[in-house]
């Protein structure tokens, strides 16, 4: 037969990872360009059909406000999921969200499944968060932009100058490593385009029938 299986669902992240845009994403199908900091916290829900069953995900969006820091206890405590945010642009709220997972992992129920987003994966020419280990990426990067130099020694100065002072010197972080060292599962998701929105709440559904 086909059961219905609540579920507490909290987002956490820092202010402007795009929590509210993912449920936005997640619930209604829609993104906004200018979404409203949330005030304290809002509530939506949606259900999802995984194999015979229905998952009702019960969604806490939390305010990312460090003034709305000590209401979060009320919204993980008891949550059969956390879903921590970070903007994959900016390496402050990756930074966050570790800081996110280790009070879950101090303060929260043990068996809450975590799932990690790297939001704004659209905007991948900002990217501070590298998603896996990315020499290859500092090699082509500097390798492209020296290419397109029409004399090599000239432009070998100049690809050295705009390294050091581009993303490319950002201390670059390795998510995927971070997610499987801490029992996380992780995607890169956009509110905007939708990849991987849908795609994390089926795989927390999937996750949480398996329980
Ligand atoms: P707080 O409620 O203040 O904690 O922020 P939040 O985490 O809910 O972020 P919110 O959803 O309000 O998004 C902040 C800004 O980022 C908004 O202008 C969004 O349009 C934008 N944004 C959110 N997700 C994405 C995304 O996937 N891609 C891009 N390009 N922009 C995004
Ligand atoms: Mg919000």
């Amino acid at each position: 037969g086909n059961k219905i299986r609540n579920a507490k669902l909290v987002l956490l992240g820092d202010v402007g990872t795009g929590k509210s845009s993912l449920v936005l994403r997640f619930v209604k199908g829609q993104f906004v360009e200018f979404q409203e900091s949330t005030i304290g916290a809002a509530f939506f829900s949606q259900t999802l059909a995984v194999n015979d069953e229905t998952v009702k995900f019960e969604i806490w969006d939390t305010a990312g406000q460090e003034r709305y820091h000590s209401l979060a206890p009320m919204y993980y405590r008891g949550a059969a999921a956390a879903v921590i945010v970070y903007d994959m642009t900016n390496v402050a709220t990756f930074a966050r969200a570790k800081k996110w997972v280790q009070e879950l992992q101090a303060q929260g129920s043990a068996n809450t499944i975590m799932a990690l987003a790297g939001n704004k994966a659209d905007l991948l020419e900002s990217r501070q968060v590298s998603a896996e280990a990315s020499l290859f990426h500092h090699h082509c990067y500097f390798t492209s932009y020296c290419v397109k130099m029409e004399i090599w020694i000239y432009a070998l100065p100049f690809c050295f100058i705009r390294c050091i002072t581009s993303n490319a010197f950002v201390i670059l972080q390795e998510a995927q490593s971070y997610a499987q060292e801490n029992g996380l599962f992780f995607m890169e998701t956009s509110a905007k385009t939708a990849v991987n929105v849908n795609d994390i709440f089926y795989e927390i559904a999937k996750r949480l029938i398996r329980v």
